[in-house]
């Protein structure tokens, strides 16, 4: 299969993977806004290895969503090789990522995800065992680092492997998600691998956050963007204009706002009917934060069924 990540659409601007947020309807979302690609929420290897009809749901995603990176958390290379096998097979996406980032309780604290980054063997049995057992293009996503083991360590004991791409969060595992940023660690990765794509991740929640990250580090391929597409899919059509322009863009008004959150819950309720109108009132609240009598209308959008429901609440909004 092509591998995409060599396709040169630089700066890469990316839709990181987020558990409960990045599904089908808002990778679509952020696709049509901008994004390049977009990442799955992170899938369970175990649950690919021993049941998968349920993971394998979670992942289904639209032609249109391509290129689209399915993500996998895990601890077993039995696991990841029978899942790059299945998703390989049944699902063909353009690629798939490993994680090796995230500090949630129910991940770290069974040795997935943050937990693999100082365990340099199994992490490279990991990843070899997604390399040979794919035709698709693997990636990983790392933190900066944790206790005493730094991304550069890590890239360092990994870079032999036949991995195209490295998302890199800009945090420490310690770091949690609010804390400092270090955007000079992920250039001395690309140093490392200038063959392999290397995106920045972090903290990038407006359109000057990516453009200042892209101007100070012009040597990484492009940004990972995650809690910033909350509320605002759009950021990624905003960073490419402002880079064109060079000029700040200009503030996306009411009434376009209004209607990106009707596309958002018709492709919400296209893909999962109730449910999805259930999972998109977190989103409209972060719509609205700072519209004009914000919390009134939070009060009305948290009880949403349908997307009539929203064209009706949103009609009687206007600016003061
Ligand atoms: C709600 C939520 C869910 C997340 N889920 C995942 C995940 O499934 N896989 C992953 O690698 N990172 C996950 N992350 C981490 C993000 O991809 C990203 O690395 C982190 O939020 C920092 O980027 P930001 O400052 O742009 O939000 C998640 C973050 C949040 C807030």
């Amino acid at each position: 299969m092509d591998d995409f990540w060599k396709k040169p659409n630089k700066p890469i601007l990316a839709l990181a993977p987020m558990a409960g947020i990045t599904d089908s309807a808002f990778r679509e979302l952020c696709r049509r806004h901008g994004a390049h690609v977009a990442y799955s929420e992170m899938a369970s290897a175990d649950a690919l290895y021993y049941n998968p009809k349920k993971t394998m749901e979670l992942l289904r995603f639209k032609e249109s969503e391509r290129p689209y990176v399915v993500q996998l958390f895990g601890r077993r290379p039995e696991c990841f090789k029978k899942a790059a096998v299945v998703i390989t097979k049944e699902l063909r996406p353009d690629a798939i990522d490993i994680n090796f980032g995230c500090p949630a309780k129910k991940v770290f604290g069974h040795g997935s995800g943050c937990a693999l980054m100082p365990q340099k063997e199994l992490a490279r049995e990991i990843i070899s065992a997604v390399c040979e057992n794919t035709d698709l293009p693997v990636s990983i996503k790392i933190r900066a680092g944790i206790k005493e083991t730094d991304a550069v360590d890590f890239i360092e004991s990994t870079k032999d492997l036949p991995y195209s791409a490295v998302m890199v969060h800009a945090r420490t595992y310690e770091g949690g998600f609010s804390g400092p940023l270090d955007f000079d660690i992920i250039s001395k990765i690309k140093g490392i691998i200038p063959g392999k794509i290397v995106l920045a991740n972090g903290g990038i929640n407006t359109p000057q956050d990516g453009v200042d990250i892209l101007r100070n580090h012009p040597d990484i391929d492009g940004l990972g963007i995650a809690r910033g597409a909350w509320g605002r899919p759009y950021i990624f059509d905003e960073i490419s204009e402002y880079l064109k322009t060079g000029k700040q863009p200009e503030e996306y008004g009411l009434e376009r706002i209004k209607e990106i959150m009707i596309e958002h819950a018709e492709l919400i309720w296209e893909d999962k009917k109730e449910l999805g109108m259930f999972e998109i009132r977190k989103h409209l609240a972060w719509y609205i934060k700072g519209f004009p009598g914000a919390a009134k209308i939070r009060e009305k959008l948290v009880l949403v069924n349908s997307v009539q429901d929203v064209k009706e609440i949103l009609a009687g909004i206007s600016p003061e």
